[in-house]
């Protein structure tokens, strides 16, 4: 296994081919060009419930900013620019000239594991039988687990990650697992509301919906999700080796506005209220942070602002 390091460590995230066994770790695209290409796969498509197991506790305010994420990603209600329903449909271009139409994504059930089915220190195995609690057609399941649970290579090598399952028939459903790294790891994945671990000392930001490790989690949720639906099960839109894959959010790791570089996440909106940093207005008056996505008309990463 290639455990991934770095000075500078942003959101990684991990794809698992049908049967749930890690292949191996994402990596930074220093080296790459920037030119994401389709390699003729499944793309998700039609009408996808995003469905959250919440293992572990999570109190109903913590998850309602996540809940009212999702419901921003197709809510053409929010007026104000820029809204993370306009972000989202950035990925419609990954569709065009696919003959795959751009799937919808709302809000499904949730699903309340807090009496910790698989312990309180997981495996990557333990995610997708997890995952598997929540719908198993036309989903993505969001396995979210709790500050007090530790997941295997949580923080040394990933922050989340996204698969498919559980075989390789037309079943299939998608999975995505993050982690509340508050405690843990909050320089590695819940960068740029925390300090970078060991990079360049640039302040924290101050996180829009009040409490570090929640937007780290929305973030990483951000990119997991578009990486799901553009590269559900490794064969869609990726750069790199399959193992590896930079995905749609994943290629441009660290930016989220004009002019960011390493340590800078780039110029974003403030809300005088609180000093907290967006990029992205959602449903219920909320702002997000939400990563650039690689836009495959300019060969570049596009941000909201
Ligand atoms: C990106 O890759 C595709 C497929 O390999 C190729 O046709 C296209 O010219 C490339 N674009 C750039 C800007 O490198
Ligand atoms: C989770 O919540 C339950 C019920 O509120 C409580 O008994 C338990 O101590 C909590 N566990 C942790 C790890 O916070
Ligand atoms: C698809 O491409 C065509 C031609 O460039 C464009 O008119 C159309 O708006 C595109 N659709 C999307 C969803 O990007
Ligand atoms: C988790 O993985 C470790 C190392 O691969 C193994 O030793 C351990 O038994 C596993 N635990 C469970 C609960 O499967
Ligand atoms: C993550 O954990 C921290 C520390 O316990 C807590 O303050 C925060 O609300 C948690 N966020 C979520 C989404 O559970
Ligand atoms: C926001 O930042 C400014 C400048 O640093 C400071 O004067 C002000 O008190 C801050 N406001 C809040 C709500 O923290």
């Amino acid at each position: 296994m290639n455990y991934f390091r770095s000075s500078l460590f942003f959101p990684v995230c991990l794809i698992i081919l049908s049967l749930g066994a890690p292949l191996s770790y994402g990596d930074l695209a220093e080296e790459l060009p920037m030119n994401l290409t389709y390699h003729n796969g499944a793309l998700l498509t039609g009408s996808i419930t995003v469905n959250f197991i919440w293992y572990g506790n999570f109190t109903a305010s913590q998850k309602s900013v996540f809940t009212d994420f999702i419901n921003s990603l197709s809510d053409g209600s929010v007026k104000k620019e820029p809204s993370v329903a306009t972000w989202w449909k950035t990925l419609n271009k990954y569709y065009n000239n696919t003959g795959i139409s751009f799937p919808t994504l709302t809000l499904g059930k949730q699903i309340d594991d807090n009496s910790y089915s698989h312990g309180d220190s997981l495996n990557i195995s333990d995610i997708l039988p997890i995952a598997s609690s929540g719908q198993q057609q036309n989903a993505i399941n969001v396995v979210m687990t709790s500050v007090d649970v530790g997941v295997e290579g949580f923080c040394i090598s990933r922050c989340g990650l996204h698969g498919s399952g559980p075989d390789s028939s037309q079943n299939r459903f998608t999975y995505i697992w993050l982690g509340n790294s508050s405690t843990q790891c909050p320089g590695q994945c819940a960068w740029p509301f925390s300090q970078i671990d060991d990079g360049p000392s640039t302040a924290p930001l101050v996180p829009p919906n009040g409490e570090v490790g929640t937007d780290g989690m929305v973030v990483n949720l951000a990119s997991l999700l578009a990486g799901t639906c553009t590269n559900p099960n490794g064969d869609g839109y990726f750069q790199g080796e399959p193992e590896t894959p930079l995905e749609a959010a994943t290629a441009c790791p660290g930016i989220y506005g004009k002019r960011a570089f390493p340590g800078y996440a780039g110029d974003l909106l403030i809300d005088p209220a609180t000093n907290a940093s967006y990029n992205a207005y959602g449903v219920n008056n909320r702002l997000f942070l939400v990563p650039a996505l690689f836009d495959l008309t300019v060969f570049g990463c596009a941000t909201t602002v």
